[in-house]
């Protein structure tokens, strides 16, 4: 892949050199793109060694390959790191007074900045409002992250590490498989209330729901995330401008919000941990002591949301080609036993795939990493995958695409 790396002036352009020797030692042919200022912290033939292509960062060197508009228009990638607050400025408001800032506005390619200032520079509005501008563009951000930053100070705006820039940039490149097509996913947790204050309810964080809906995206499709009791910091992963969050709190409104989203989907992720039952009434004013213990709840169950998602399909309620994936967490330590409950639950629930986690110390509900095993057609195991929620994600969009 053609990958520029644009590089602005921060003292974080020496962790730049790094990142370019893993660009091209993966096989990409980098070209680097310095400011000016970029030039007095790591010098010309630093870039031009390591990438083994010419680095100029005017517009009028050699003008007979219109470098100025090529370099945008020929690139898979465009990376900038260190991006400063000066260039994320410019970037903002379209200034091309320079090569970086000319092939920024002749690519189509993803742009990924990896910013990196002082914490005041960082939380600085006009800086926010220029960030808030660029993502809500498609513009990709890693970063920046807390800690220590030049002159001994600390906070947010350190650049993140080469390796993650890296990680993101193999994100971004990833195909875009799903491109057209509506993606729903639940996430989070159901909450059944008791009382004004008291509910009945779980563990999900809806990490694994939004690492869904964010891979989706990068992939191409239109998300549709129903969001159960999500933490904000656990959304913001999925903040694309293809990714429309619908916020519900009780297993009936993620049942209505699913059915509605569900309708002209391609595929749909029943990812949430839905209550398989709630209070059969709900008091509108707090339960005290004083009107008496308070030793049982009655309880009734609460709809089937997937298995309904995946009657209306049979019965011509969504499109034929829709796939419906379900989640089963299981804490049986067994996964021979988890693998039959797993397959009896799929048949049960007229889903094409269905992905069992296992909920145990180190994966599962509130956890970064996840293990799951997919169950597809006639029980089968289709797929395995194990690591960060993301990672997980892939797997089973990429078990969806082979079904499709
Ligand atoms: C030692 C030193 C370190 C700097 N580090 C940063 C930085 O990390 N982030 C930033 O936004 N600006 C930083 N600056 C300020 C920029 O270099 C300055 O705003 C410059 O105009 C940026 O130009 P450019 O964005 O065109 O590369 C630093 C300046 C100096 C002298």
């Amino acid at each position: 892949m053609n990958i520029v790396v644009g590089v602005t002036g921060g003292i974080a352009a020496y962790k730049t050199v790094h990142l370019v020797r893993l660009l091209t030692k993966a096989g990409h042919e980098v070209t680097v793109v310095p400011t000016e200022d970029a030039l007095r912290f790591v010098g010309t033939p630093t870039w031009e060694a390591l990438s083994r292509h010419p680095v100029t960062t005017s517009v009028h060197d050699d003008v007979a390959k219109v470098r100025h508009v090529a370099l945008g228009q020929n690139a898979d990638l465009v990376i900038v790191a260190p991006a400063t607050a000066n260039s994320i400025a410019k970037i903002t408001a379209g200034i091309a007074d320079d090569l970086l800032g000319t092939t920024l506005l002749a690519t189509e390619a993803p742009v990924l900045l990896a910013p990196a200032m002082h914490a005041e520079m960082w939380r600085n509005a006009a800086t926010q409002a220029n960030i808030q501008t660029l993502t809500s563009r498609g513009v990709h951000l890693v970063g920046p992250a807390d800690g220590e930053l030049a002159g001994g100070d600390s906070g947010p705006g350190r650049m993140v590490e080469p390796e993650d820039i890296f990680a993101a940039a193999v994100a971004l490149l990833a195909p875009r498989d799903l491109d057209g097509l509506r993606v729903v996913v639940s996430a989070g947790g159901t909450r059944e209330p008791i009382d004004p204050v008291r509910f009945l309810g779980n563990r999900s964080s809806g990490r694994q729901g939004v690492a869904l809906a964010a891979e989706a995206a990068s992939r191409g499709a239109s998300v549709t995330v129903v969001a159960a009791n999500v933490a904000g910091d656990v959304l913001a992963e999925a903040r694309h401008p293809s990714v429309e969050v619908v916020g519900v709190e009780t297993a009936a409104q993620l049942a209505d919000a699913m059915k509605a989203a569900s309708r002209a989907a391609d595929i749909v992720i029943m990812a949430a941990a839905v209550a398989d039952y709630r209070p059969a009434s709900a008091s509108d004013q707090k339960l005290t002591k004083e009107q008496g213990p308070l030793t049982s709840i009655e309880l009734v169950e609460n709809e089937d949301v997937v298995a309904a998602l995946a009657a209306a399909r049979t019965a011509g309620g969504g499109p034929t080609e829709q796939v419906i994936v379900a989640f089963a967490a299981e804490t049986l330590p067994d996964a021979e036993e988890r693998r039959e409950r797993a397959r009896r639950k799929r048949e049960r629930k007229g889903v094409d795939l269905l992905a069992v986690n296992l909920a145990d110390a180190d994966h599962g509900f509130e956890k970064r990493d996840n293990a799951v095993e997919i169950v597809g057609e006639g029980g089968a195991i289709v797929a395995s995958a194990a690591g960060s929620k993301r990672e997980v994600a892939r797997a089973i969009l990429d078990a969806v695409r082979a079904m499709r």
